[in-house]
């Protein structure tokens, strides 16, 4: 426990494509298989003590993709909380979805309601899904509101500060742990893509060279591991610190 503690992690799952195309499948395959790891990589998580496990499932600019895999991406939270809601609850799992839902099809902002809804009593793992999320955007809203505020007079633009701009932000809710202490991209990209540009200000990050769907257990173990050493490496002198 302690300051090394992970209590947020941030996982941009890259790689699905790439892996059904190494298996001659079609790309939305590693998808699904995707989405299968998601639960396995979530109580693995929960294992380790993670608090907030953010994971980016669908970007602002994924709309982009050709219309079968948009609506195959769209119909996911559908298949998973479907086929994991049971092992969700019994693992006292708090699901959120943060993004732009109100631009989802109606069947999908349905069951990520639902989800929410169901598992809003729960207080363990807070299981965190960016969908039709972008940072971008997300900081133009917060912008706008504080905007709003110097118009109708209740605030000066002085007065503007970095906590009340995360506090306008989707990640606001997790309080002490809005920001994630390590954020993992898979698929030996490494690029943010526009995934919670603010929050990750002092984040650790790390890159997989595995494909999202074959990211396991132990690969999230060893990351872990090094998060740690990598703080007693470069941590500060204060505090605990001996
Ligand atoms: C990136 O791989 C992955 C995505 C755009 C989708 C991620 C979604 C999941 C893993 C499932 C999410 C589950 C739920 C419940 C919403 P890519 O398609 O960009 O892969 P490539 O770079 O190899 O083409």
């Amino acid at each position: 426990m302690g300051k090394n503690q992970l209590n947020h992690l941030a996982i941009i799952m890259d790689g699905n494509g790439r892996w059904a195309k190494a298996r001659k499948q079609p790309r939305v395959a590693g998808h699904y298989a995707g989405m299968n790891n998601v639960e396995t990589i979530a109580l693995a998580a929960d294992k380790l003590g993670v608090k907030v496990l953010s994971l980016y499932a669908f970007s602002t600019e994924n709309w982009a993709r050709p219309k079968e895999e948009v609506a195959y991406l769209m119909n996911l939270p559908v298949r998973f909380f479907d086929k994991f809601m049971p092992s969700l609850m019994k693992n006292n799992v708090k699901v959120n979805i943060m993004g732009y839902l109100n631009d989802l099809p109606k069947k999908t902002y349905d069951v990520v309601q639902r989800a929410m809804r169901e598992t809003a009593d729960n207080t363990g793992l807070v299981l965190n899904f960016a969908f039709n999320y972008g940072a971008r955007k997300e900081i133009t809203s917060a912008m706008k509101e504080l905007g709003g505020m110097i118009e109708s007079g209740s605030i000066t633009s002085q007065e503007i500060t970095e906590e009340m701009i995360s506090d306008r932000l989707m990640t606001a809710n997790f309080g002490q742990y809005r920001d994630p202490d390590l954020l993992i991209r898979t698929s030996g990209e490494q690029r943010l893509s526009n995934f919670l540009l603010w929050q990750l200000a002092y984040s650790e990050l790390a890159f997989s060279e595995k494909y999202w769907p074959d990211f396991n257990e132990k690969d999230l173990q060893g990351f872990v591991g090094n998060f740690a050493k990598r703080h007693r490496r470069f941590g500060k002198v204060d505090e605990s610190d001996s």
